[in-house]
């Protein structure tokens, strides 16, 4: 099998180069972020704080997130542009945090690796998810806070949206706090990934440096 694991702070690349990479070598892209923002999402319709563990928990027995057809799914709607908003980000990060949210997805991360062929991204996939030798390849992908920043107000400027950089900046600080430093599966590199720091990158290189990896010419 090849499973490609890639882990990372938020803003660091890896969703780009994930889709691109798998794209290149046929295989699937599981965005797992994507199912902690759609709990998030869910969570928040509801009115539920990830203060309420139970009431979470309860709510997340009954909701389905899947990825069909190339979107992801929350309870049979599309939710691909609803949950890719800063505040979702956070929330995402929040609810992450919770025992309960990190089984039932982790379990279905964990199922979904063990039946094909795929490159996961997120921020336990090397350590948790696909841990020791599940995933053939293991990349962890850093890039300044700075250079994140930079890249997401690019991003949501293109998109048309009134953003302050330092605003985002300071977002992308406390969600890394947040992420490196939860009691559960907090993101930090798996002994056997390969560690690349993007920071003075283009995505054109970095895509041809994981490939070279992966085919066995570079190191
Ligand atoms: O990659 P992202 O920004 O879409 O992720 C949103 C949040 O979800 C992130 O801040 C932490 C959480 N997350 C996680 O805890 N474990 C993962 N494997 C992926 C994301």
């Amino acid at each position: 099998m090849l499973r490609i694991a890639i882990d990372g702070p938020g803003g660091a690349g890896k969703s780009t180069i994930a889709k691109l990479l798998a794209k290149e070598l046929g295989i699937d892209y599981i965005d797992t972020g994507a199912m902690y923002r759609a709990a998030a999402l869910k969570m928040t319709r509801l009115g539920i704080p990830a203060e309420d563990p139970e009431a979470v928990e309860e709510a997340l027995a009954t909701t389905l997130i899947d990825f069909d057809k190339g979107s992801i799914w929350l309870d049979g709607e599309e939710v691909n542009e609803a949950i890719r908003t800063p505040e979702m980000g956070g929330l995402a990060s929040a609810y992450s945090a919770l025992g309960c949210v990190r089984t039932k997805l982790g379990e279905r991360q964990k199922e979904m690796g063990q039946t094909k062929d795929c490159i996961m991204d997120g921020r336990d996939i090397g350590t948790n998810v696909l841990p020791d030798a599940d995933a053939e390849f293991k990349f962890y992908l850093t890039a300044s806070a700075e250079e994140r920043a930079r890249r997401r107000y690019k991003e949501l400027v293109e998109k048309g949206q009134d953003v302050n950089y330092e605003k985002i900046l300071a977002d992308i600080n406390e969600r890394d706090y947040n992420d490196m430093h939860r009691e559960l599966n907090p993101l930090c590199k798996a002994d056997d990934a390969i560690e690349v720091d993007t920071t003075a990158m283009t995505i054109d290189e970095v895509i041809a440096y994981l490939t070279g990896v992966i085919k066995g010419n570079a190191q």
